[in-house]
């Protein structure tokens, strides 16, 4: 995804803009960029990382106290210097920055070359900054004014910045379905796809809604117009994001940061909203939907990659523990496949970022006919957060390693809350049963943090399977959709190909794969399909498979059968997905150092997936 930072004030713009855009490479690129006007233009882009961008400016003027940046994830036009923004229009007049897509790209350079215009890259966003110089030098206007006329002409996707050479005390900024920020600081603006570039310079921001153009300027004034040219009044919140968030504390990646945060973040999502002691799970956004919540006949759970693992394990929690029936969706299929939606339907999206074109898109469409919606949302204030009508935040802070873990876990432990919560309001589980797991929730951070300490043991074994080609995950029950999600870590981190399959599908095809060079990992702490779980072992392990299986401690038998064994603490049947897929985030991890890649920014991954 994209990444835009900008800055108007009286500092010097390039620092800030290079830090800013450091803060954005989480969100995975392929070039950087950036613009700064100090009397003339100053416009440099570069493929590969912001470093390399840095390195090829070496001495050139960097001066400006007006600028932006940029890191581009191609969508339109392959990665290189001449797509890589910031772009410019014909004139060299107007520069501008984007995250998105403008559907209609082609037919409107197809008119814009007929007039004149000059192309130089195969991107969509080129023709968005020569649209507006057309329409500022045709119907002599402002240029906040060109902008949104121009964004009336537009269909798709945008976040975008423009700055003018002979305006150095102006910058314009627009959003449709594409994050945008202001940061207000003193005597100072910045802008940002999201609040990471902008939390150690103020905390003051106001999220730009869509189709909202902003109009900042150098004497501290900030204008918002809606793109029907409605006068908006600026909504000035408070970023809820901390410096050292962001920082890597001392640990080699983000990635293994973020899953030793797990006991944290699981205590996090928990904290103020369980008490086993007094026996209560309080979630303000299920109690203003609670009688929908109550009486909905169905769930339809979207979202996408491990998002969508969260949604399966949410399904097995809802039906099992709830008895109402659930949906899960693929976000991609769910939008376009004319689903049936009625207006007693609940749906859900999960999502990390918040900002997942697909999943957002599904939500819309949801509401279109009639559905109430649901948000399991980390990222505050983004876009689906916005767009449902109720939900709750997973409070996993931000989540800067490409590849999910604790948000994964805190999507789990908000999904187990709710099901709970349903449960425990419609009577479908025991008082005593209800009261036995929300003490055992309770206690995951504890069990997460003891998995963590076999992180050695896990080191070993990824030693043993770093050159395998392909792997095989397999489970049961609510163990099936950690085998999926540790098949997508492992695929997305190390490029192993990984399969996830339900542990007795495997007789139905997959066994022909086995042999020697097969890792099987088996998620084996399921009580109840514990015989069967043995019996596919041996049928791995009859074709010479090798199996790594993730046990309940001290599982005496299983620990004779399998290659190697994982043990970790025993917990409700329910909760174990809490801390059977700690194992495979860290066997990923190691898996994925041991074969050189970079584990934070997987080569074609972005952090959030903000384009179709
Ligand atoms: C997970 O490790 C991947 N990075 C990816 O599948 C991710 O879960 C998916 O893109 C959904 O993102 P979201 O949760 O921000 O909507």
């Amino acid at each position: 995804m994209c990444g835009i930072v900008a800055y108007l004030g009286n500092k010097q713009a390039y620092p800030i803009l290079i830090n800013g855009l450091k803060r954005l490479e989480y969100r995975g690129y392929d070039s950087a960029g950036v613009a700064l006007l100090n009397g003339t233009m100053n416009v440099f882009k570069k493929k590969g990382k912001v470093q390399d961008l840095v390195d090829s400016i070496e001495n050139k003027s960097t001066k400006g106290t007006i600028g932006m940046g940029h890191t581009r994830w191609a969508t339109h036009g392959k990665p290189d210097d001449i797509n890589a923004h910031p772009h410019i229009s014909t004139s060299g007049k107007l520069v501008l920055v984007h995250n998105g897509i403008i559907e209609n790209y082609a037919i409107l350079k197809e008119a814009l070359k007929k007039i004149g215009h000059v192309f130089n890259t195969e991107t969509d966003t080129e023709v968005l900054v020569n649209l507006i110089e057309e329409v500022q030098k045709t119907d002599k206007i402002s240029l906040e004014e060109a902008v949104r006329v121009a964004l009336t002409k537009v269909t798709g996707a945008y976040a975008i910045v423009v700055m003018d050479k002979d305006e150095p005390n102006k910058l314009v900024a627009a959003r449709k379905s594409s994050p945008l920020v202001v940061g207000i600081g003193d005597d100072e603006f910045y802008l940002a796809s999201d609040g990471t570039p902008i939390v150690e310079h103020t905390r003051k921001v106001v999220y730009i809604k869509d189709e909202e153009i902003v109009t900042l300027t150098r004497a501290g004034e900030m204008s918002i117009m809606s793109i029907s040219n409605e006068k908006q009044t600026p909504f000035i919140q408070e970023l809820e994001m901390e410096i050292e968030s962001l920082e890597k504390g001392g640990y080699d990646y983000f990635m293994l940061k973020e899953i030793n945060e797990q006991p944290n973040t699981i205590r996090e999502c928990i904290r103020g909203r369980l008490n086993a002691e007094e026996g209560w799970i309080k979630l303000s956004g299920v109690d203003n939907m609670l009688n929908k919540l109550i009486n909905a006949q169905r769930f339809i759970f979207v979202g996408c990659g491990t998002s969508w693992h969260a949604g399966l394990i949410g399904e097995y929690l809802f039906e099992d523990l709830a008895r109402v029936s659930v949906e899960v969706e693929y976000a991609s299929e769910f939008r376009y496949r004319n689903p049936i939606i009625t207006d007693k339907d609940i749906v859900f999206a999960i999502s990390q970022s918040g900002e997942t074109a697909d999943t957002l898109a599904a939500i819309q469409l949801a509401k279109e006919r009639g559905a109430s919606i649901y948000g399991v949302v980390n990222v505050v204030g983004s876009s689906i957060a916005r767009a449902a009508d109720e939900g709750s935040y997973i409070h996993a802070g931000p989540e800067i390693g490409v590849a999910s873990t604790k948000a994964f876990t805190g999507q789990v432990t908000l999904l187990s809350m709710i099901a709970l919560t349903l449960a425990h309001k419609k009577g479908t589980i025991s008082n005593a049963y209800y009261r036995q797991l929300i003490t055992e929730l309770e206690l995951i951070p504890q069990k997460v943090g003891e998995v963590l300490k076999i992180e050695n043991q896990i080191k070993y074994i990824a030693k043993e399977i770093q050159d395998a080609p392909n792997a095989l995950y397999l489970g049961r029950g609510y163990n099936f959709p950690v085998a999926l999600e540790g098949a997508l870590k492992l695929k997305e981190i190390s490029y192993i190909h990984a399969e996830g399959y339900p542990a007795a599908e495997m007789k139905h095809g997959p066994i022909a794969l086995i042999d020697e060079n097969m890792p099987v990992i088996v998620m084996a702490t399921n009580k109840s399909a514990y015989e069967k779980i043995i019996s596919n072992i041996q049928e791995v392990k009859a074709r010479g498979g090798r199996v790594i299986a993730i046990i309940t401690e001290d599982d005496k038998e299983i620990r004779e059968l399998a290659d190697y064994s994982i043990e970790i603490p025993e917990t409700e049947e329910p909760l174990t997905p809490l801390i059977s897929v700690i194992p495979l985030q860290l066997l990923s991890y190691h898996i994925a150092l041991l074969r050189g890649c970079n584990v934070d920014q997987p080569r074609n991954l972005a952090k959030s997936v903000t384009v179709e």
